[in-house]
């Protein structure tokens, strides 16, 4: 799916101010506390400031990524396996001064050799610092690590979001401080078969400050859509969908050893909370094995245009299929793990009907087949969230299941939808401007209270819809 680039209104000022408020070096406050290093001695707070900004300014993020999440040229930094040394701040800084060339001793696979100092030209301060923020890293992963039991009640979601124009998004997101932002695909409107392009892409996002800031307060769990997956409504016909998956997993952090690199598709779930508040999110892969979609003629796709319909046509072939047969089975298991309210997010719309855009619907039985599988598992709680479709809509399927199925539909973050086509199950009206969602939990009421709204950029509240989480129960 294409989006309209709209320039974007400069009125948005919210960044300039945090800026102002916040000059290079005082990004104390926004930093989650750090904890003290297991012998007791803190890392001095203003160092870690200190060495962020070293480390962000020199060549640290070529190997060890803008986080130190780390790359194919380095090994990750925040994670509890040291390479060298036993993790201690000490051993940081030995190994940030001796570097590790060529020859004995090396024992990350990369063909790149770390220059002492990563070649930079520090004193001894510098150092300090440096070495300080590099074992802060790896201790807010293990804090981070210990979240899942958090309870969960702040959730943003978005997906679409054209890194060559500016994204003021990012600050509105930061202000509602939300404690999970899931990108439902399309992070970067990429579409590219040339890795090296897609990583460029990427440098993109992560150069912009609004993003980087939110990736800092936040935890991300993404899926990709079709411009962030290689090509324009692309699916397993996209040869160099290995790749992509493991450049998109590098970008979002993915550990090395992790069960998502070795399978078909970025496909995941998690899950958070305690039981009687659990949340569980799933992340459906909706490229990696998708079949062909069937087209129109263009005389028919001319007529429909007028419509805001798109040029798809319901392929209701046997084979034809939207997830693996590895990922159905995954999610079949998922469905069945305990959880209050579960989140699938799935990139392309589920409920809206009838588009002729990318949607489920352009695979009926495949549609049909999700359907029998949250009625089969019994699965309470299901709200769907998705992207990717040319507006935004919140729809709401009432037949064919034990209770209302919601679908979130967000935009663009950062460009005008194209149009607003038909969709028989839409409630309330529709909008085409950039936006995100933004949901709310009340947990501490009996019968929690969820409150979704898509909100413009400049935060005023364009959709919105409050479910009961007992509505969302199997009769
Ligand atoms: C040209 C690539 C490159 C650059 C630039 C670089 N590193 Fe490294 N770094 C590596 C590689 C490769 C290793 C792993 C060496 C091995 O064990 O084979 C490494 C290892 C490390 C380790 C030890 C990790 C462990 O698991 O024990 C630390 C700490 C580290 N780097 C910090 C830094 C910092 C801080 C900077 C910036 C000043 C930096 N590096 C710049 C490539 C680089």
């Amino acid at each position: 799916m294409r989006y309209i680039p709209r320039m974007l209104p400069l009125r948005f000022s919210l960044r300039r101010r945090w800026r102002r408020a916040l000059p290079l070096g005082a990004v104390s406050v926004l930093l989650p506390a750090v904890a003290a290093p297991a012998g007791g001695a803190a890392a001095d707070p203003e160092a870690v400031e200190r060495g962020a900004v070293i480390y962000r300014g020199g060549t640290c993020p070529v190997c060890h990524h803008w986080e130190g999440q780390g790359n194919r040229r380095g090994p990750d930094l925040t994670d509890d396996e040291w390479l060298h040394g036993d993790g201690s701040l000490t051993a940081v800084r030995r190994a940030i001064e001796t570097g590790f060339r060529h020859g004995a001793g090396r024992r990350f696979a990369g063909k790149y050799e770390m220059w002492p100092l990563g070649g930079m030209d520090l004193d001894e301060v510098d150092v300090d610092a440096l070495a300080a923020y590099v074992w802060s890293l790896h201790r807010r992963r293990r804090a981070a690590g210990t979240r899942t039991r958090e309870v969960v009640s702040r959730i943003a979601f978005g997906g679409g979001a054209d890194q060559d124009r500016s994204q003021p998004v990012w600050d509105t997101v930061l202000a509602l401080r939300p404690q999970l932002v899931l990108m439902l695909g399309n992070s970067v409107l990429a579409e590219t078969d040339d890795m090296v392009q897609l990583r460029r892409q990427y440098d993109k996002l992560a150069a912009k400050p609004g993003f980087a800031e939110l990736r800092r307060q936040s935890r991300f769990l993404a899926t990709w859509n079709d411009l962030d997956f290689g090509r324009e409504d692309a699916g397993a016909d996209f040869p160099r969908r290995a790749e992509a998956q493991q450049v998109f997993l590098d970008f979002w952090n993915e550990p090395h050893g992790s069960q998502r690199r070795r399978q078909s598709g970025v496909y995941t779930a998690q899950r958070f909370g305690p039981p009687g508040r659990r949340l569980q999110i799933i992340l459906l892969d909706t490229r990696y094995d998708r079949g062909p979609l069937w087209r129109v003629s263009a005389e028919e796709a001319a007529e429909r245009r007028p419509r805001g319909m798109g040029p798809y046509l319901p392929n209701d072939h046997a084979r034809a299929r939207m997830l693996s047969e590895e990922q159905w089975h995954w999610l079949r298991e998922q469905l069945q793990q305990p959880a209050d309210l579960r989140l699938v997010v799935t990139g392309i719309p589920f409920v809206m009907e009838f588009t002729g855009w990318e949607s489920w619907a352009n695979m009926p039985l495949e549609r049909r087949r999700l359907l029998h599988l949250l009625r089969d598992t019994s699965a309470g709680g299901v709200l769907l969230l998705s992207g990717n479709a040319p507006w935004s809509d919140i729809s709401r399927l009432d037949a064919d299941f034990p209770y209302p199925l919601w679908d979130i539909t967000t935009g663009s973050m950062n460009l005008r939808g194209v149009v607003i086509g038909p969709n028989r199950h839409r409630v309330g009206s529709s909008t085409r401007e950039p936006n995100f969602g933004y949901m709310e939990i009340d947990w501490t009421e009996a019968d929690p209270t969820i409150r979704i709204e898509l909100r413009s950029i400049a935060n005023r509240s364009l959709l919105r819809q409050s479910v009961r989480l007992s509505e969302l129960q199997p009769k």
